[in-house]
């Protein structure tokens, strides 16, 4: 594992960007009476800040999905291991997701949350990672885009470590 961490987004930059996320989501779903779903474990913290900077009420639950070992690649295999339990039929759905990156999870959980007939549905994450991406999912609302790397804080872990962090590193030799 590696064991050096990089500063690499300051609370302040992931602050002050969730702040403009919430502001355009507002304009966005102001009326609509959203329900936003965030993806255990890693967009809890995302999603508790971004919702308090919203300034409209919505709906949230969450689903739990794995694809990740304890490493740092993708099995390619996602599995919902805690379903969403409030009816999406007839509702405006946003997914909340920590970080983007292979696309197998956005992927898969698209397919999924579509057969439950949302009246819209979207994706926001706080991090599009480019470089490894091979299935094509469309981002709605982007934090912050990075090219490559292993990330932890925020609510990234790596093996569990470092999800609390504040910040977000780059994991580094
Ligand atoms: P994807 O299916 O490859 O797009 O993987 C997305 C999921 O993998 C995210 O929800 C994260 O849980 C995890 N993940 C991907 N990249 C990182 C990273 O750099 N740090 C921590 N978790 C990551
Ligand atoms: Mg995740």
């Amino acid at each position: 594992m590696k064991e050096t961490k990089r500063l690499l987004i300051s609370r302040e930059d992931i602050a002050r960007r969730v702040k403009e996320l919430a502001a355009q989501i507002s304009q966005d779903y102001r009326g609509k009476e959203p329900v936003l779903v965030g993806i255990l474990k890693g967009a809890f913290i995302f999603l508790a800040d971004l919702v308090r900077a919203l300034d409209f009420p919505v709906e949230i639950d969450f689903v739990r999905l794995m694809s990740y070992g304890d490493g740092t690649t993708s099995s390619g295999e996602v599995r919902v291991t805690k379903d969403v339990e409030l009816p999406l039929e007839g509702r405006h759905v946003l997914v909340v997701e920590d970080i983007v990156d292979i696309g197998y999870t956005l992927y898969f959980l698209r397919q999924h949350l579509a057969g439950r007939n949302p009246l819209s549905l979207k994706f926001c994450c706080l991090i599009d990672k480019k470089e490894r991406r091979a299935v094509n999912v469309p981002l709605d609302y982007v934090g912050f885009v990075v090219e490559k790397g292993f990330l932890v804080g925020y609510g990234l872990d790596c093996a569990e470590k470092m999800r609390t962090l504040p910040d977000v590193y780059e994991l580094v030799d």
